[in-house]
């Protein structure tokens, strides 16, 4: 026993000798020597490998890896030993190179950021002392129902690159925003998601190809069809926020759907309220491709203003 405490004792009182002999030399050296791919890996599985991994990697960049990121893509290396300025990955966070990088901003990387990686390649880019190069494991939530954050990833990977400013069609086709919750909903202009109504929402309709073009524009692929269940689900249960909050129906927004005219007014499954108002160009028949426009009513239906064969 005595031995065993004894040995403790000693124990304890080298470690705090340790303790007092490095502290101060190890935070009078945390300056950009000590910059390694430790530091570094957290920002890109937060602001970038929703992206840049797996298959569909753009531009075959992988960046869930020290591996991938000292690879590069399908241009050769993006971070070049020593010259930060000749890197292609700062030109892309600093806008020297565009689209600036990461594709969903703004907001981009702060300036502490960049100058992270910065002096990352400045000084030998190293691998640091215990380089995680798993990607933490996506959480599936549990919960009962979905949320945008279960969502998003989809968005962020298959839909960003365009429908955002300064995208791969310059500006966002249609006008159209998938980069946050609040531009995913936004009801300037028009709704394309109606909470509660998934087959009066003109993104579902895109998605699953009931509306021409299907999205994403630049497929096949397309979206997979649990993906596709998956923001079926979300809009159906009130197409909630990242916190589980209903979105409110946006009572008298306007609507634009396309799909296929079905027999007694409906548009593919969605019944239509058609009303003495209703124009209707172009005699439309049922099999048909039309285009609707109308607004929101209270209880989420849509009151069709117009329907024009296309
Ligand atoms: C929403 C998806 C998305 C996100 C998020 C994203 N990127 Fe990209 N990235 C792209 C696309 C798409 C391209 C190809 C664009 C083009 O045509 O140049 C690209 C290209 C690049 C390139 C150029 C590759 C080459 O070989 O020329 C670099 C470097 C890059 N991204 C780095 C990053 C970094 C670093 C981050 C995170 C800070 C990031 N990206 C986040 C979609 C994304
Ligand atoms: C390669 C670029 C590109 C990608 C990627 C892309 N889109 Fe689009 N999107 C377009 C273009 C172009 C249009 C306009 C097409 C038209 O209607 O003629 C469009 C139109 C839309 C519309 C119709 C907007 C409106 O006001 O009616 C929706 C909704 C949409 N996209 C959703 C998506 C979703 C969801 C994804 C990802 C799953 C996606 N898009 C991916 C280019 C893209």
């Amino acid at each position: 026993m005595e031995v065993v405490s004894y040995r403790l004792r000693s124990l304890r009182m080298l470690a705090a000798a340790f303790v007092l002999a490095f502290v101060p030399a190890l935070v009078a050296t945390a300056d950009a020597a000590d910059v390694t791919y430790t530091d570094i890996a957290p920002i890109l599985h937060q602001r970038c490998v929703m992206c840049h991994s797996g298959p569909g990697a753009p531009r075959g960049l992988h960046l869930d890896s020290l591996k991938g990121l000292l690879a590069g893509g399908d241009n050769g290396a993006v971070v070049k030993d020593g010259d930060p300025a000749a890197s292609e990955l700062i030109r892309r966070l600093q806008g020297v190179s565009l689209p600036r990088m990461p594709m969903t901003g703004p907001p981009y990387l702060s300036d502490e950021e960049t100058r992270l990686f910065e002096d990352w390649i400045t000084t030998g880019m190293q691998a640091g002392a215990e380089a995680s190069d798993s990607a933490p494991a996506r959480e599936v939530e549990a919960s009962e129902f979905v949320t945008f954050d279960q969502v998003a990833p989809i968005f962020a990977t298959r839909c960003a690159k365009c429908h955002t400013d300064n995208g791969l069609m310059g500006a966002p086709p249609e006008g159209y925003r998938l980069t946050s919750y609040e531009s995913v909903m936004s009801a300037a202009d028009r709704v394309r998601i109606v909470p509660g109504n998934p087959a009066a929402s003109e993104l579902l309709r895109r998605v699953s190809g009931q509306a021409r073009p299907q999205m994403p524009f630049d497929g096949p692929p397309f979206l997979e069809d649990e993906e596709i269940v998956l923001i079926e689900r979300w809009i159906e249960e009130g197409a909630r926020n990242s916190a589980g909050d209903v979105a409110p129906i946006p009572v008298g927004a306007r609507v634009r759907l396309h799909g296929t005219l079905r027999s007694r007014w409906q548009l593919d499954k969605l019944q239509l309220n058609i009303s003495r108002k209703t124009r209707v160009d172009g005699n439309p028949q049922s099999g048909d491709q039309v285009r609707i426009r109308g607004r929101v009513e209270a209880d989420g239906s849509i009151r069709v203003d117009r329907v024009k064969a296309r």
